[in-house]
């Protein structure tokens, strides 16, 4: 254990635990975005599809716990980088200017902080449901048995254009959050070496543009009035 303890605590330690676990979360958000993007298939084929994933419990709940780990651990492991960082040059310099810096690799902290504010947001409001209580009302009636009407509450939830636009507003930032995470990822892997750096540079604002286009699509469209509410739905 004593060799987990010294990989957690050293910086280039930490530094692997972030790209190890930023890589569990990057497959997550393309999985998830790939799945909801079903709601353009129509309500019975989203609603199936939640239905499996739901179906079992001991399961989901491993891959949640597997998620909310990485989650803790990506975001402590960058809180305390961000703060031994600090406290190696507790004086700023007087004439900072950034040199191969980004104004997106300046500001990970920021949006990252977003990412988790959305998160917190996100999980209230389609999980728990607890922003819109009668989500929780919503089922589709399949023969004699009814199901959780997914589809549905993700129409109803982006018919209301400050949702929307909020969901648009933080998926931008979450692109801006993986495109340098990812390239940062290669650089600890060392990775970023002459031989790969022709593609290593391209991986992350490539991922970062798919998961934001295919994410912004599903506010927008439903938004825009092109994705149906089922007959009946109030
Ligand atoms: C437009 C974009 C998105 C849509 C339409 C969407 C939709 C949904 C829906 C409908 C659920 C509830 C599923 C159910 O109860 O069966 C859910 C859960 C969740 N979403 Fe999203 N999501 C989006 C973006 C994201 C992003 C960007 C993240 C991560 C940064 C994320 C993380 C999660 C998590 C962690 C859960 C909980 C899964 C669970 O354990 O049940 N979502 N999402």
């Amino acid at each position: 254990m004593r060799w987990l303890t010294n990989l957690a605590t050293s910086s280039i330690g930490a530094k692997v635990l972030m790209a190890l676990t930023g890589v569990v979360l990057v497959a997550f958000v393309v999985g998830h975005m790939i799945g909801n993007l079903q709601v353009f298939a129509g309500r019975e084929v989203l609603n199936h599809y939640a239905e499996l994933l739901q179906s079992n419990r001991g399961v989901l709940w491993a891959i949640r716990l597997f998620l909310l780990g990485s989650f803790a651990t990506h975001v402590f492991m960058s809180s305390r980088l961000t703060l031994q960082n600090q406290a190696a040059r507790p004086v700023p310099y007087v004439n900072q200017v950034p040199i191969k810096s980004t104004f997106t690799s300046r500001n990970m902290w920021v949006t990252g902080f977003v990412v988790l504010a959305f998160l917190t947001f996100h999980l209230l409001h389609f999980t728990v449901r607890v922003t819109h209580p009668e989500y929780q009302q919503l089922v589709e009636h399949v023969g004699p048995e009814t199901r959780p009407d997914v589809y549905t509450m993700v129409v109803m939830g982006f018919r209301e254009p400050v949702v929307a636009i909020t969901y648009v507003v933080a998926m931008l930032l979450l692109g801006l959050h993986l495109s340098h995470a990812i390239s940062s990822a290669f650089q600890t892997m060392g990775l970023n070496t002459s031989k790969y750096r022709p593609i290593t540079e391209k991986v992350g604002p490539v991922t970062a543009v798919i998961v934001v286009i295919g994410n912004v699509t599903m506010p927008l469209a439903i938004l825009a009035g092109k994705v149906p509410l089922p007959p009946g739905a109030f």
